[in-house]
């Protein structure tokens, strides 16, 4: 059987892959995204974005976003919002402006709301909304953004309370890398989430973004999702891939589905991880080799579309 097929019988809501709009023109690869035997969920990997859905102040553009909430509906899959508040890829007039505390506040809360309205009722059934990525360094402390340069921590508060008065039926979830295993900037975001659930700010999940390194994943990723759980919150992962240094080699394969089958298991043994989705299926779309020099082949399927052995670690992994 295929991906989803396994997440259902392990009692996931779904198996799913990112997708960017420009791809689906490619017409093998829209046939395979289009699989609901593999892939149950959608999630947009830029057209939600800052700088694609609000370009200038106050001037709303979905057309990206639209198309692929279009496609997953066309095939009943699940599509999972990204992202209202980001540090990167924002519209530069975000931080061109120097706004000042009040002004920010009020252009955070305009753009969470309006891009969650816009698309009220298209994040459905787990109706998650990735809120707000990258928010920690390393250490745990918070990150340095504009956001929280110009407002504090409370920008989240902000950001959440707007998506949940936007559409009150989408779950809202606080999205981070390097917070696969236990440390300290999982207990940030643990520290994050008890004093959000004090301060009455819906919070519904945490969304574990999964970006490893073959051979480097983390052994503690079941205590880890586990300990979130334990915070009254869902939990998924969001963004899976797990890159290599190239060349692709028999033996780096290997591990990668060794590595890949971890993660999985890891979400199969937690009740509240509800799901997991892999940032695109094919090498052939990865954005590993853009972003990080020479590594690449970070995902189930290769470039010439063809199923790695990864592919198996993931069936072995549910
Ligand atoms: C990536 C996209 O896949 C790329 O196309 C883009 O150039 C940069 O962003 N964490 C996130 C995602 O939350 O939004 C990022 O997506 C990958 C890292």
């Amino acid at each position: 059987a295929q991906l989803n097929v396994w997440a259902r019988i392990a009692g996931k809501q779904y198996f799913g892959s990112a997708t960017d709009n420009y791809e689906l023109a490619d017409k093998p690869y829209f046939k395979q995204l289009s699989n609901t035997l593999d892939f149950a969920q959608i999630t947009p990997s830029n057209s939600m974005k800052w700088f694609a859905t609000e370009p200038e102040r106050g001037n709303f553009t979905f057309a990206g976003g639209e198309e692929i909430v279009a496609f997953a509906k066309k095939n009943r899959q699940l599509v999972r919002g990204h992202t209202c508040v980001w540090h990167s890829q924002l519209a530069p007039w975000v931080e061109a402006g120097n706004f000042d505390n009040a002004t920010l506040s009020t252009i955070v809360r305009d753009h969470s709301y309006n891009l969650v309205r816009n698309f009220r009722g298209d994040f459905t059934h787990d109706k998650s909304t990735g809120m707000s990525s990258t928010a920690f360094n390393e250490d745990g402390t918070f990150r340095e953004t504009v956001f929280y340069k110009t407002i504090g921590p409370s920008y989240i508060d902000i950001a959440f309370h707007a998506a949940r008065k936007a559409d009150p039926k989408a779950k809202l979830y606080i999205n981070d890398y390097n917070i696969d295993g236990l440390g300290p900037k999982s207990t940030g975001v643990i520290n994050l989430v008890k004093q959000l659930k004090k301060n009455k700010v819906p919070i519904d999940g945490i969304g574990v973004q999964g970006h490893l390194i073959v051979g480097h994943v983390p052994t503690t990723i079941k205590e880890n999702l586990q300990a979130f759980a334990d915070l009254g919150v869902d939990v998924a992962i969001t963004e899976l891939d797990i890159r290599m240094t190239l060349p692709v080699t028999p033996e780096l394969l290997e591990q990668q589905k060794k590595d890949y089958q971890t993660v999985i298991a890891a979400c199969r043994a937690v009740k509240k991880c509800i799901g997991v989705t892999i940032w695109d299926w094919t090498d052939k779309y990865s954005w590993v080799p853009g972003v990080f020099d020479g590594e690449g082949a970070a995902l189930p399927w290769d470039e010439d579309l063809k199923k790695k052995p990864a592919y198996d670690g993931i069936v072995d992994g549910f």
